[in-house]
């Protein structure tokens, strides 16, 4: 996985001055601690239940509340996500969430309002398999997500049988881990109701203009072969665009994209030791939308009931809609430019 690897552990916030723990003040988001309704006194979280979490390996930063927290491989939460998150209306909303892990980001969106959560995974593309931190993180959180752990994106429609009507799903950190992540994201808009929202968090090439995505097969991306893709953030727009979503919002790291390369980027150019640009994470929100598509020819039977497209069949009409498909295609293209 493309992350930094940490110490695993529980810590608890009030001893925040022994070596290796981190105040709770550094998430962006806190459970709050939980008190008996009668007495008014503070209840501690059952000592089983801690110690489970703390003898469990989690890749999440998770706030149990009291001063509970998972010491995740992958330190705080991601703040783009966060940021992303923060400008969601989650209440009231059914939302779908693509290999949760241990479930960070479906615990989020409950924390926020949604109605109904429904947590996939599909564990045997992952390491630590044998450890049930969805289920405990759920226990402790007193969370009514439903869990799915053998679930592939490719596969959410047929397998979970939830209804066609996600208000929102989160597809974070898994496109590159895909070989096929357009398909994956026509599997997506199928389950999702007209106007939601998708969430797309990945790893991308810092190129703002170049349509291109790298295939990793041979050659390993930080030396991890689950690593297929890497877009640039052109491309990832492109491949979530053609799915029948329409870009909101783009999340990248404050003054990092467009920025000149590295010193060290320009000894590696001068070495010639290959690499494969600036790599950084980056999120993208986008709404489900059925609309005419002028960059499209022929229909795409994934995406058939979004594409309002009229295909012509060869006749007298045929030459003016060319024309027409040619002229709407570099108006679309004039408006990228002017957004890039
Ligand atoms: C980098 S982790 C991302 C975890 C979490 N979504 C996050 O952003 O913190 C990648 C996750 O993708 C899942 N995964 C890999 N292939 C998948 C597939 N075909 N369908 C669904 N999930 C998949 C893995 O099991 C793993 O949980």
């Amino acid at each position: 996985m493309v992350r930094a690897k940490r110490r695993l552990s529980v810590v608890r916030c009030s001893a925040a001055t022994a070596v290796g723990v981190r105040s709770c003040s550094a998430l962006p988001f806190t459970t709050p601690q939980r008190f008996d309704r009668l007495t008014g006194i503070m209840l501690d979280m059952e000592p089983n239940l801690r110690d489970r979490i703390a003898s469990l390996k989690w890749v999440h930063t998770i706030d149990f509340g009291n001063g509970i927290v998972s010491r995740g491989q992958w330190g705080p939460p991601n703040p783009l996500i966060v940021r992303a998150f923060s400008e969601i209306d989650f209440t009231g909303k059914k939302v779908l969430d693509i290999g949760c892990w241990d479930g960070l980001w479906s615990f989020e969106a409950e924390r926020r309002g949604a109605r109904e959560v429904v947590a996939t995974d599909y564990t045997s593309q992952r390491s630590f398999q044998g450890q049930p931190t969805f289920a405990v993180a759920a226990e402790a959180l007193h969370s009514r997500a439903k869990y799915h752990p053998d679930v592939s994106v490719y596969d959410v429609k047929e397998k979970l049988q939830a209804g066609l009507d996600f208000d929102v799903v989160i597809f974070c950190g898994i496109y590159y881990h895909l070989k096929n992540p357009l398909l994956a994201l026509a599997r997506l808009r199928e389950v999702m109701k007209e106007g939601g929202i998708l969430v797309v968090e990945g790893a991308v090439i810092n190129n703002l203009a170049e349509t291109s995505a790298r295939f990793f097969y041979r050659e390993r991306l930080h030396r991890d072969a689950s690593n297929w893709w890497l877009p640039t953030v052109a491309c990832l727009r492109e491949w979530v665009e053609c799915s029948f979503f329409d870009v909101l919002k783009e999340y990248g790291p404050p003054g990092d994209l467009g920025k000149k390369p590295s010193v060290k980027r320009r000894i590696k150019a001068l070495l010639n030791i290959k690499e494969c640009g600036h790599i950084t994470r980056y999120v993208l929100t986008a709404r489900a939308t059925c609309r005419k598509d002028p960059n499209y020819s022929f229909p795409d039977d994934d995406l058939r009931p979004f594409d309002l497209n009229e295909y012509p069949i060869e006749g007298p009409n045929w030459k003016w809609f060319k024309v027409r498909r040619l002229g709407k295609s570099l108006l679309g293209k004039a408006k990228m430019f002017g957004r890039a």
